[in-house]
């Protein structure tokens, strides 16, 4: 199957946009090391990031269309959006939402998530380690799903 791996706003400056909270590493070295691991688990993964939140639906609504699993880190979008939420409920497939810093070490307002009243699990402040290990957990909730 195929892992969705969707990530939201300004997350095209990773490495360059406070590396104090979000490191050094780029979206590039993201796609890399998940596209290493999933082949390693027998994944193909399909990696996008958009500043606009339609594109990040219409990315949902191809998953689910095609039936897979998503990791997505909405970014800002995590906090103000309904409508990838809704999208999300649309979807049947395993979720897992990451964020790179911890957001609950931040601002109020990054406390509360849309995205995780539908997310299967949330990994936050991991770094960009996050990612690989949200890919395996849809891996293993896809191969759970099988049986
Ligand atoms: C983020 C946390 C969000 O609050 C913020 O708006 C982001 C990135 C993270 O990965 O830590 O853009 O999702």
């Amino acid at each position: 199957s195929t892992v969705y791996i969707l990530n939201g706003p300004n997350l095209n400056l990773l490495g360059k946009r406070q590396p104090h909270i979000y490191g050094h590493e780029t979206l590039q070295d993201v796609e890399n090391a998940c596209r290493a691991l999933a082949s390693e688990l027998g994944h193909d993964i399909r990696f996008h990031q958009s500043n606009r939140e339609y594109e990040i639906i219409d990315w949902i609504h191809e998953a689910r269309d095609e039936g897979h699993g998503i990791v997505i880190n909405p970014a800002a979008f995590t906090h103000t959006s309904v409508a990838i939420l809704d999208a999300l409920n649309a979807f049947e497939g395993p979720v897992i939402e990451v964020h790179i810093s911890n957001v609950h070490k931040r601002e109020s307002f990054r406390h509360h998530s849309y995205v995780s009243l539908r997310a299967d699990g949330v990994i936050a402040g991991l770094g960009i380690e996050g990612y690989e290990l949200a890919v395996r957990r849809v891996a293993s909730l896809l191969r759970l799903q099988q049986k």
